[in-house]
């Protein structure tokens, strides 16, 4: 009988993983103060709510936040602020999450994909001239996986340009680019408390900048109804077109607590991020994106890895990743199209989109596979299961090709396979 778990053997992790949220005494401690008081929600101008706003963004630092219901709320708002629209372009890079493409489409704009750096999988700078025109009002880089882009080109260019910045750091809480903070790179950043990140509170988001009157604006007005900004904040006026976009002290107290650990858990991530980049050096057809020169601290909230078939006796990518679960080490893989091919834009015509070439996000789309952040956050042993999993197929990767999958099978983050489960039902 073959060694590997997926025909039968002996999977090499027995044990399990971090469990994913974290829940302690001090979530407890905070959610009770709310629950005690009579300001659930306080339409988001709360005492928790206010603390969070100063505490995440002098994490970050810079000087102001606002919290609002989730980060692409928070980007949509950070453009309407900017006053973007209808007729205004906004570069986005090719592969990322759909958030960073729903922002700038509700509020009209059109959205033009550029390439990646193969090396992060980040917007390249290199690649932004040929994406820009006269009407390109902004650029939102993405440091995806935790990997910052690399900002100091790009801020450069889009100056030139006169064209501003909203950092996508919904997957960097805590990491650093020359070290200096993400989100405090361009114009303005936005964040994600979405379950599955890195600091959460099952959904939320929040934007920061050293701007006063952008936060205000989105803080008292565009994300309430656009009431009045401060002294002006009541209940029935509406200066503005605005959203409803309130988060509540609930999940403030959650996302407080759950700052108190991004630290000390990002710092952990970081050591065993190292350790595995060690443990995986030499193996063919694995190739993990490494941090790079520019990077002081990776956020890893993906390990990212460039699985490369051909090295890997032409195994294909759905082929290894259910080999690599059933040994008990959870992967998938990273989005399936770059955006411009998402079935999105067939249905509905009314949006506006342009792409320039954009070869390596097609390609990263094929190849990248990522392992969630949870398991950077096991103990030394764990981590080692890792590479010694990675080790055992690659010795045995002759016998995978009979492995019947689809892509589809290991497409998505563990949060979206426990809610596809949920909706079979
Ligand atoms: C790159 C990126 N941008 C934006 C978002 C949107 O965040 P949210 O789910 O809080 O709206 C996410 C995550 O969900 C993301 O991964």
């Amino acid at each position: 009988m073959s060694e590997l778990a997926i025909f039968g053997g002996q999977p090499i992790v027995t044990g399990t993983w971090p469990k994913w949220p974290v829940a302690g005494k001090r979530e407890r401690e905070l959610l009770e103060e709310v629950l005690s008081g009579d300001m659930w929600g306080g339409t988001g101008l709360g005492p928790k709510i206010t603390a969070l706003n100063e505490k995440f963004a002098k994490y970050c630092d810079t000087n102001y936040g606002a919290a609002v219901a989730n980060g692409t709320v928070s980007m949509e708002l950070g453009l309407k602020a900017w006053n973007i629209g209808p007729g205004d372009e906004v570069i986005i890079p090719a592969a990322t999450f759909i958030a960073t493409a729903t922002a700038p489409h509700h509020v009209g704009a059109t959205v033009v994909y550029a390439d990646i750096d193969p090396k992060t999988c980040n917007l390249d700078p290199s690649k932004l001239e040929e994406a820009i025109t006269d009407k390109t009002r902004a650029i939102i880089p993405v440091h995806i996986g935790g990997h910052p882009c690399d900002m100091d080109p790009l801020m450069e260019i889009a100056k030139k340009h006169n064209i501003k910045v909203l950092e996508d750091a919904a997957q960097a809480h805590g990491a650093k680019y020359k070290g200096r903070k993400v989100g405090s790179l361009g114009d303005a950043a936005s964040f994600s408390f979405q379950q599955s990140k890195n600091m959460q509170s099952g959904e939320g988001g929040i934007i920061i900048s050293n701007d006063k009157e952008l936060i205000d604006l989105i803080h008292y007005s565009l994300g309430k109804f656009g009431r009045g900004i401060r002294e002006k904040y009541s209940g029935h006026i509406h200066y503005r077109f605005g959203w409803n976009a309130c988060y509540t002290e609930l999940q403030a107290a959650l996302s407080l607590a759950q700052l108190e650990r991004l630290e000390e858990q990002t710092e952990k991530r970081a050591v065993n991020a190292k350790q595995l980049y060690r443990l995986l050096d030499g193996i063919d057809g694995i190739e993990p994106l490494v941090w790079q020169p520019y990077c002081d601290r990776h956020g890893h909230h993906l390990f990212n890895i460039r699985f490369n078939s051909d090295a890997f006796d032409g195994v294909k990518r759905a082929q290894f990743l259910a080999a690599l679960n059933k040994e008990g080490v959870i992967g998938s893989s990273f989005y399936p199209m770059p955006l411009y091919n998402q079935p999105l834009y067939e249905a509905d015509k009314k949006l506006s989109m342009r792409k320039t070439e954009c070869p390596e996000s097609e390609k990263a789309c094929h190849e990248i596979i990522f392992l969630e952040q949870n398991l950077l956050l096991a103990d030394e042993g764990m981590i080692e299961r890792i590479g010694d999993a990675f080790r055992k197929i690659r010795s045995h990767a002759s016998e995978l090709h009979k492995i019947d999958v689809t892509e589809e099978d290991f497409m998505g983050s563990a949060v979206l396979k426990k809610a596809k489960e949920t909706a079979a039902k």
